[in-house]
């Protein structure tokens, strides 16, 4: 049929593609897919064609799902818009109203605020528990528990996860485990290979590793994403085409970035350790033999003036997020630990000097400086 110039306008793009073989995947930027015909949508409810609606299923997220579950070592994955909605996702696929989860106490608190402020409304119960004690763990399943949650490196004080003792216990309870492996990456830990059920990453951090990505990634057992792929869907919690694109593209120099910026990280808590104006050094030892993350945690309380302290960081970014290139510092006091009540925090140990370190890849020489030069200028005499 012939058309007028309106609609050719509107139609420019619908003569039939060429496909192009381009080196890298394609932003499949569109929010549905085409069919020829009716049999052609029917044969997507059968499983024959791949996608329907981006909200359903795209390949970019797809292809990022796939790619974190092949380094976890796990069968299948599941991209999503954040880190937090990955491990809603990955909770809501093994807890429902009257269920119960026993988590550590020592998470991020934006999970700690998920669990405890939201899960309740889903008629979810949270208890919050040591888990350096496994008889307290043990001490707090209940008929209705249904999951085990924790951190395999924990934020903001990098204690690292007995994953081996929480299997176990689980094991013996016939519970789900669910861990977050943010911090560790699968360059240094796979907890699905240890036998953890579901893990979760905010893919925000060291997956896209250039800061400008919020992303989550849930991977484990096949019939577990499996529920927690029709959450994703069923919530509207799918991550964006470009998103997904981005995380990829940062994934493919995860293990070129977290070799530096562990060597780095691990530079930089020696020499804190020698400087007597940190009166402790957070860093995590034994984590794997390629490294030990790139997290450094510092408590300069009573030794420096913290304001000052974050006055004199000269180049060093001060940032409420994590793992990027370049160094950064956050305060878990006033941001990530905001919303985890005092007691706790004095209990954890997040105090008004507990400084978290994102270590970058920049030369360790200078980083080292930046750090000793910002101690000197707010060390109080
Ligand atoms: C360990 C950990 N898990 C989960 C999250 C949440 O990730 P997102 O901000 O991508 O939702 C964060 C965010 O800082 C985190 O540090």
């Amino acid at each position: 049929m012939t058309q007028n110039f309106d609609t050719r306008a509107v139609h420019l793009s619908n003569k039939e593609k060429k496909s192009f073989t381009s080196k890298v995947t394609p932003i499949y930027q569109t929010s549905a897919f085409k069919f020829t015909d009716l049999d052609d949508i029917e044969d997507f409810f059968n499983g024959k064609n791949d996608y329907l609606y981006t909200r359903v299923g795209n390949p970019n997220p797809d292809e990022l799902g796939e790619a974190i579950a092949q380094l976890e070592g796990a069968p299948h994955g599941v991209a999503t818009s954040s880190g937090l909605s990955a491990i809603l996702a990955g909770i809501l696929s093994v807890a429902k109203h009257g269920d119960h989860i026993v988590a550590s106490k020592d998470i991020y608190g934006g999970t700690y605020e998920l669990l405890a402020n939201e899960l309740p409304d889903f008629g979810i119960e949270v208890t919050f528990v040591d888990f350096t004690n496994q008889e307290e763990i043990s001490k707090n399943i209940k008929s209705t528990t249904t999951l085990i949650y924790s951190e395999s490196i924990t934020n903001p004080l990098l204690r690292v996860e007995d994953l081996s003792a929480l299997v176990t216990i689980a094991k013996n309870h016939n519970l789900y485990t669910m861990i977050d492996n943010t911090f560790a990456t699968p360059y240094f830990c796979t907890p699905f290979e240890e036998g953890v059920d579901l893990v979760v990453h905010s893919a925000t951090k060291y997956i896209g590793g250039h800061s400008d990505v919020t992303a989550g990634v849930l991977v484990g057992r096949e019939d577990l994403i499996a529920k927690a792929k029709s959450k994703v869907v069923n919530l509207g919690s799918n991550l964006s085409p470009f998103e997904a694109w981005l995380a990829c593209r940062g994934l493919k120099t995860l293990s070129v970035r977290m070799e530096r910026h562990a060597k780095n990280a691990q530079a930089l808590a020696n020499a804190l350790k020698e400087n007597n104006a940190v009166q402790k050094v957070y860093y995590p030892e034994n984590v794997s033999s390629k490294g030990n993350g790139a997290i450094v945690t510092i408590d300069i309380t009573g030794r420096c003036n913290v304001a000052d302290f974050f006055k004199s960081l000269d180049w060093v970014k001060i940032v409420p997020t994590l793992a990027g290139v370049e160094t950064s510092v956050s305060y878990p006091l006033s941001t990530s630990h905001r919303a985890v009540p005092e007691a706790s925090r004095k209990e954890l140990g997040i105090t008004e000097g507990l400084v978290r370190i994102s270590v970058g890849i920049e030369d360790a020489a200078d980083i080292i400086a930046a750090f000793e030069h910002a101690l000197k200028e707010s060390v109080l005499s």
